[in-house]
């Protein structure tokens, strides 16, 4: 638990400082708020890092410590290791400030693109009042939403439908098997690809995932679990992350992320924050069969409607559309104190990141 605590010491103090910028917030809240027998957690922003450049991961505070038979693990492979080494609570319930400087930490994950990340997964599968989330499924420490507003379980990013979703390259649909647990068959079929189509490199022949790799792995994923998945749905939001969850990279790296859960021998975090990267619009651009859409009854794939204007200016703005219309429950919008303090602020980091020129308010289904 001690990095745990390193970490709650590196957040308390935002929390002080939050007050002295009046203007993040409408009225920052001081009292206490009790809703529905729960407590709010005010969440704060954490500063971008000072430390920015490579360093070795894990390192000595972080070691490696395999989950108890009680610790939440999830479809996630890096929210997983974070977890295995501390870098964000090793019981697999996590908060919003830990997702970000656990990721920065780690994985030099610029605060824009961490917080992001961390916004949606915490709109869209935690208790964004009590500022908790479960990296795997319901847990007794998450909470239902105050008034059970989104139904009488808080799920956790493993559940189906709103943040996780199908074709991944190593977990199974969800309607094909299980969502969260490595596939060796799935892998195996992404090893022929990599046979096929990788660079040589430190570790021997054909072990490097270039791109041309990362786009038969994508084609493969989407073309096998379209014909398997009677269910099979690829709305923009997951597309998006399809493509862009994939970088050049060697079967060393990926095999210890993507099936132990470990950091590699020898890591370094990335020399600069990472924010985006070409590649995953040149995998778009390789595939332009493959536009958001899902089965129908007959299992013909079809293509989702597009965005209405003017959310339809760039794939970042249909992306944040989708996840405010289909993913983010509506019933955020008819909530008080610190619950819509936190709610406005995580919406309001998914609207600065989106491209979009107007707001929309959450209008997606609850209890699902
Ligand atoms: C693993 O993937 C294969 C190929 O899609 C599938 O047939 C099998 O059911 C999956 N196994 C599990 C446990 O999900
Ligand atoms: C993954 O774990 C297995 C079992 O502990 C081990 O044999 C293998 O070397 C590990 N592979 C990598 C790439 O970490
Ligand atoms: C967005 O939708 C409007 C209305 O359907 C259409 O006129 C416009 O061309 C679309 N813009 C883009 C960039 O597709
Ligand atoms: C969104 O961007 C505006 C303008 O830069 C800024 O004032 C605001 O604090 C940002 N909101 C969040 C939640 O980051």
């Amino acid at each position: 638990m001690k990095s745990f605590s390193l970490l709650l010491l590196l957040v308390s103090p935002f929390s002080v400082a939050v007050n002295a910028w009046p203007n993040i917030r409408d009225a920052p809240s001081t009292t206490v708020d009790i809703q529905d027998g729960q407590t709010g957690t005010l969440m704060v922003l954490p500063p971008r890092q000072t430390d920015t450049g490579t360093k070795r991961v894990p390192d000595a505070d972080h070691p490696f410590i395999a989950p108890g038979p009680n610790d939440m693990r999830g479809p996630c492979p890096a929210m997983n290791t974070l977890a295995n080494y501390g870098y964000i609570s090793r019981n697999g319930i996590t908060s919003f400030e830990e997702i970000i400087l656990g990721t920065e930490e780690a994985f030099n994950l610029n605060r824009d693109m961490a917080s992001a990340m961390a916004a949606i997964n915490m709109l869209t599968r935690g208790n964004p009042f009590v500022n908790k989330i479960s990296i795997g499924g319901v847990s007794s420490f998450v909470p239902p939403l105050p008034g059970q507003i989104d139904g009488p379980e808080t799920q956790g990013i493993a559940k189906h439908g709103r943040f996780e979703g199908d074709a991944s390259i190593t977990r199974s649909d969800v309607h094909i098997g299980d969502n969260r647990n490595f596939n060796q068959t799935l892998w195996d079929m992404d090893l022929e690809q990599l046979a096929k189509f990788g660079d040589d490199g430190p570790d021997g022949p054909a072990t490097v995932f270039n791109v041309q790799t990362l786009i038969e792995l994508v084609r493969q994923n989407l073309e096998s679990d379209h014909a398997l998945d009677p269910e099979f749905a690829i709305p923009i939001r997951r597309l998006n992350l399809v493509f862009a969850f994939l970088q050049m990279a060697t079967k060393r790296i990926i095999t210890s992320f993507f099936m132990n859960q470990t950091f590699p021998e020898n890591w370094f975090r990335a020399a600069a924050p990472v924010l985006g990267s070409p590649i995953p619009a040149e995998i778009a651009a390789a595939l332009p069969q493959w536009v958001p859409g899902r089965n129908d009854e007959n299992g013909v794939f079809v293509a989702d409607p597009r965005p209405p204007a003017p959310f339809n200016i760039s794939s970042g703005c249909a992306n944040y559309w989708d996840n405010l219309v289909n993913a983010v429950p509506g019933t955020l919008t008819d909530i008080t104190g610190i619950f819509k303090q936190n709610v406005d602020m995580l919406t309001g980091i998914l609207f600065n990141g989106s491209g979009c020129s107007e707001p929309i308010a959450p209008a997606g289904p609850t209890n699902v």
